[in-house]
């Protein structure tokens, strides 16, 4: 049989045709405990029945009208997400990368409404912010860059986590509008800033009239056992944030919700989006958000976030080729010494999905949904994986 889909992605060779709550199964009938959620996405897990009930429901009854048209779902999906974050206003997309391309127009015209003739962007080394040409001109990594130059003016880029390197290019960029950053870095291997990073930066864009824009298509919506993790530092509100991925939990919505200084920035006619903030999509959306309210997932995260630490810290901490152990809700980074990306491929053998980021860094996401026992399933399996990975690469080097 051939196959005609494009060949962008390096894919393993499994396929999966059914699931419920954390759990896979593929065209044999094995199972697979999923500890990344469709990277970040399914934070409910599969085939949830209150998903499924908002889907068919919604189907049956209206999916999609336009944007030439009010759309009262979108208002309370709207209304909802002002409520949880803080924020004023959203404008409704379809993925994270068009989420970061309403945020970069925001900005860019931002900077002209002050005079500034060619806005720049302050991005962060090792951030990904998507695979559109802005956004993958803002994204830190060269690898995301090859073969796509020349890139999109407008971005300068400073190390994450350092607030006098910020602090130094705002000074040399007067041209800077807006520090564009995730408050973890997902796809950059799970990198916690210090506990003070986010609140020097709010303040750095207030003294200088930047727009803070947090991009929280990966931490968003109760990963970090926070709705945003944002929200972990207290009394902070950026300017602007970007989310998508498990808003939707696989129905694709993408949402750049603006506050302060950003709002009013996009007037009608500026920006638009066929699909936006459709019904169906807003219907689930906010059966997401419902239902991680009612069900307590939040709660759930922050319970097994530390069953989990405590676990890997048990089973790992004597074994030196095992760099540090991050975490922040159900964002699990375990840092090796060396290249590991040949555990995903074991973890698939062994019924686990996860996933390498930055070649050494074994991320876990798994869906908020997951109880106790299968919490402590991901950190016997991976435990054990990377316990034989070192004993194996050690082996090699002796002989
Ligand atoms: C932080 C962040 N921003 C943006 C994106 C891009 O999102 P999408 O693939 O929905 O365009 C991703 C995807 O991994 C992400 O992790």
């Amino acid at each position: 049989m051939t196959n005609s889909v494009m060949p962008t992605y390096g894919r393993l060779d499994v396929a999966f045709i059914r699931g419920e709550g954390a759990w896979l199964t593929d065209t044999e009938g094995k199972q697979y405990l999923d500890a990344l959620s469709g990277i970040a996405v399914c934070n409910l897990g599969h085939a949830h029945p209150a998903i499924t009930q908002a889907i068919t429901e919604q189907a049956a009854t209206l999916i999609h009208t336009s944007n030439i048209y009010h759309i009262p779902l979108q208002e309370q999906l709207a209304d909802k997400l002002a409520d949880l974050s803080g924020m004023e206003q959203v404008f409704f997309c379809n993925s994270g990368a068009e989420a970061n391309e309403a945020a970069i127009k925001i900005a860019r015209k931002y900077g002209h409404s002050k005079g500034v003739d060619k806005p720049v962007i302050i991005v962060m080394d090792g951030s990904f912010h998507g695979r559109t040409m802005a956004t993958l001109s803002a994204t830190g990594n060269s690898k995301i860059h090859a073969g796509f130059e020349p890139l999109v003016p407008g971005f300068v880029r400073v190390p994450f986590n350092d607030i006098d390197a910020l602090r130094m290019a705002i000074s040399h960029w007067p041209e800077a509008v807006a520090v564009m950053l995730e408050p973890i870095q997902g796809e950059g291997g799970i990198k916690i800033p210090a506990p003070d990073y986010l609140a020097e930066v709010r303040d750095l864009c207030t003294q200088r009239k930047l727009l803070m824009m947090l991009d929280e298509v990966q931490t968003g919506i109760g990963r970090t056992g926070e709705w945003f993790a944002f929200q972990h530092a207290e009394g902070l509100l950026p300017d602007v944030m970007m989310l998508a991925k498990a808003l939707g939990n696989g129905m694709p919505i993408g949402a750049c919700l603006v506050a302060g200084d950003a709002v009013g920035i996009l007037e009608a006619g500026n920006h638009g989006s066929t699909f936006g903030g459709n019904p169906l999509a807003c219907k689930v959306a906010l059966t997401v958000l419902n239902t991680i309210e009612n069900d307590k997932l939040m709660q759930n995260v922050k319970t097994l976030n530390a069953t989990m630490v405590h676990g890997f810290e048990k089973a790992l901490s004597g074994y030196s080729e095992v760099k540090v152990i991050r975490a922040a809700g159900f964002m699990f980074g375990i840092e090796l010494i060396k290249p590991c990306t040949v555990l995903v491929q074991q973890a698939l053998e062994n019924g686990l999905l996860i996933n390498v980021a930055a070649d050494n860094v074994i991320r876990l996401l798994p869906p908020l949904v997951i109880n106790a026992e299968e919490a402590k399933l991901i950190v016997s399996k991976i435990s054990k994986l990377v316990i034989e990975f070192i004993e194996s690469q050690e082996i090699k080097c002796v002989a």
